[in-house]
């Protein structure tokens, strides 16, 4: 019988956990679980029996392909699988996946959620500004950044974005102006939000080169990695331009440094909370039992991300 473990640092909710056990067990699979586990060596022991591995942000290193000697396929339940070993993956054929898509609308929300807040001053009650009529770059436009836009049509903003692997025709569909460069979204959007990988292209990429050419009243939203954000470049970008803000989901590693000397000017969730709706646990957890299911059953191999 195959073992299917769900090890997420950062539970799912409940509903979508038992929703998970009953696909895994309804298919004639054994079922485990490790939540909130607070050490990398409750992973190590828990990837022992696994054939298959559920997991959100949580770390699947060469350690852990090792210490997993059953493994076939690890799916991650959301969109960024920077947190896989592709390569430790592919050398022992596990397939790895994602769910794309699954947890966008929860992550697209929260951009507006952090942005909102943030310009009217954490709620106060001083004077904010408001989103009509300003311009909204999106850069990486899947489906976050596609969602993005359509919330942005919403507020009533100007919205363009930027893709080097997307259509053109896709956003002359959408009404969003396609622009053709990075240097370019920058410079022509007063607000940018990230929507891009973290990968060996990205990051650091986001530094001072880019955030100083932003129109005055320059705000970027990242629900995207802190990777992809060059911090000395971001700390720059603070002190050469008082009318900077920065909103993030989870802080950069230099937030400390950015609270004392820039108060005021930054908003950083406490914990990772883009896709910690109970809509995109449910979506994106489920996906990942069903997709696991398929792969068994059927081969089914249509989300694979990694190449052997
Ligand atoms: C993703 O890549 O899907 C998001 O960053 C969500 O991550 P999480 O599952 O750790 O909340």
């Amino acid at each position: 019988m195959k073992t299917v473990l769900v090890a997420t640092e950062k539970p799912f909710a409940k509903g979508a956990v038992e929703s998970i056990k009953k696909i895994i067990t309804d298919a004639g699979f054994k079922f485990q679980l490790l939540e909130k586990y607070s050490s990398k060596e409750d992973l190590l022991k828990a990837v022992a029996e696994a054939n298959a591995l559920i997991i959100r942000s949580d770390i699947v290193d060469r350690d852990v392909v090792a210490a997993a000697p059953n493994l076939e396929i690890v799916v991650r339940a959301g969109a960024g699988y920077d947190n896989i070993d592709l390569s430790a993956c592919s050398e022992r054929k596990i397939v790895a996946m994602n769910t794309p898509g699954q947890n966008a609308n929860a992550v697209a929300e929260l951009v507006f959620g952090m942005l909102i807040y943030k310009i009217r001053n954490q709620f106060d009650g001083s004077t904010g500004t408001e989103l009509r009529g300003k311009t909204m770059g999106i850069y990486g436009y899947g489906y976050i950044g596609r969602l993005v836009a359509q919330i942005a049509h919403g507020f009533g903003m100007e919205v363009a974005a930027y893709d080097p692997f997307v259509d053109k025709n896709l956003m002359d569909k959408d009404g969003v102006k396609w622009i053709d460069s990075v240097q370019h979204l920058f410079s022509s959007n007063q607000y940018v939000s990230l929507h891009i990988p973290a990968n060996e292209q990205t990051k650091k990429s986001v530094g001072f080169e880019l955030l100083s050419v932003m129109p005055q009243g320059a705000c970027l939203i990242n629900t995207a990695r802190k990777e992809v954000i060059d911090e000395d470049g971001l700390l720059q970008m603070f002190e050469k331009r008082p009318d900077f803000i920065y909103v993030a989901d989870v802080a950069p590693d230099n937030a400390a440094i950015i609270a004392e000397k820039y108060a005021g000017r930054f908003y950083f969730t406490p914990k990772k909370c883009g896709a910690q709706t109970h809509e995109a646990n449910n979506n994106a957890g489920l996906a990942a039992a069903r997709q696991i299911v398929d792969f068994f059953v059927k081969g089914d191999k249509t989300f694979q991300v990694n190449k052997f």
